[in-house]
């Protein structure tokens, strides 16, 4: 029997932390300000900004929206992102990916003001969690090291295999780990004896993008599995993990839901909290 990663608390006990500084915050006249700009019509894109400002909105952040037309120039872009970078009251600037196709996304991330950048996509913050010298965490992954945080899980010495390589979870997840002293794989489409290297994982994160990626002949009895995925299968909500079959073998796992999403909202307010902090001179 494994035990249950349980998003929804732990991403509560991160939220009530950030709404206590806010409202600190708040007696000195500070507000907290997050602009969430989105671009066209992507229906799973706006369900997320919808929740993103859920969540501002609770905790006492100001969130501000910009909702553009799928037509919006690269140019028009730009133009929104430099106004918001010299506003006082937006401490943090979001732009949910994907872009429509005609927009190139690294220009847009380049332009957003490090300082600003919430997401920790900017270059700038990229080589900060390199070096390990970091105020932004990039939220998924932040969000799953506060996971193993609580549940007193420490990847010190551990073998961790990353499934997944991209900028946003697989990289900065692999940094994040190689910080707290695991011992770290990244495995990617192109990786041979993929089955082998999850075999010998005490701590495995997938973050694949297809259901049910993740069997069970690919997890170490008594691992530490982390399930990222977000798919939908038969309309439902699924995880890159055959939940089914790899609990029973796990020590601990996250569900989908209610796992590492409600994670990476809580981890975007604590960096905007940080952002409003940094710009007032409080950190
Ligand atoms: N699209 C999917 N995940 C993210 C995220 O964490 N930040 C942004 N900006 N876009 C995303």
């Amino acid at each position: 029997m494994s035990k249950l990663i349980n998003g929804k608390e732990i991403s509560a006990a991160v939220k009530d932390r950030v709404a206590a500084e806010v409202a600190e915050l708040k007696n000195k006249g500070i507000s907290v300000g997050l602009a969430v700009i989105i671009v066209g019509e992507n229906p799973a894109s706006k369900i997320y900004v919808a929740n993103k400002k859920k969540a501002c909105e609770s905790l006492g952040i100001v969130s501000h929206e910009f909702a553009l037309p799928e037509e919006t120039t690269q140019e028009e872009l730009l133009k929104l992102i430099q106004t918001l970078n010299s506003e006082k009251s937006i401490n943090g600037i979001l732009c949910q990916l994907p872009l429509p196709r005609h927009i190139d996304e690294q220009s847009i991330i380049n332009a957003i003001a490090p300082e600003k950048d919430v997401d920790a996509f900017h270059p700038t913050n990229v080589g900060h969690i390199m070096i390990g010298d970091f105020d932004f965490v990039p939220c998924t992954p932040a969000g799953i090291i506060e996971m193993l945080d609580y549940m007193d899980i420490s990847p010190a010495g551990k073998n961790c295999v990353v499934i997944g390589r991209s900028n946003i979870v697989g990289k900065p997840m692999g940094m994040l780990l190689l910080h707290r002293n695991g011992t770290v794989t990244i495995c990617h489409s192109k990786t041979q004896n993929l089955k082998e290297i999850c075999r010998n994982a005490d701590i495995l994160v997938a973050a694949v993008g297809k259901a049910n990626f993740v069997t069970a002949d690919m997890v170490k009895p008594g691992a530490v599995v982390i399930d990222v995925g977000m798919n939908r299968l038969e309309g439902h909500l699924c995880g890159d993990v055959d939940f089914a079959a790899v609990e029973p073998i796990a020590s601990a796992i996250t569900p989908v839901p209610g796992g590492v999403g409600p994670m990476t909202i809580a981890m975007l307010m604590q960096n905007a909290l940080t952002a409003a902090k940094r710009q007032n001179g409080i950190l």
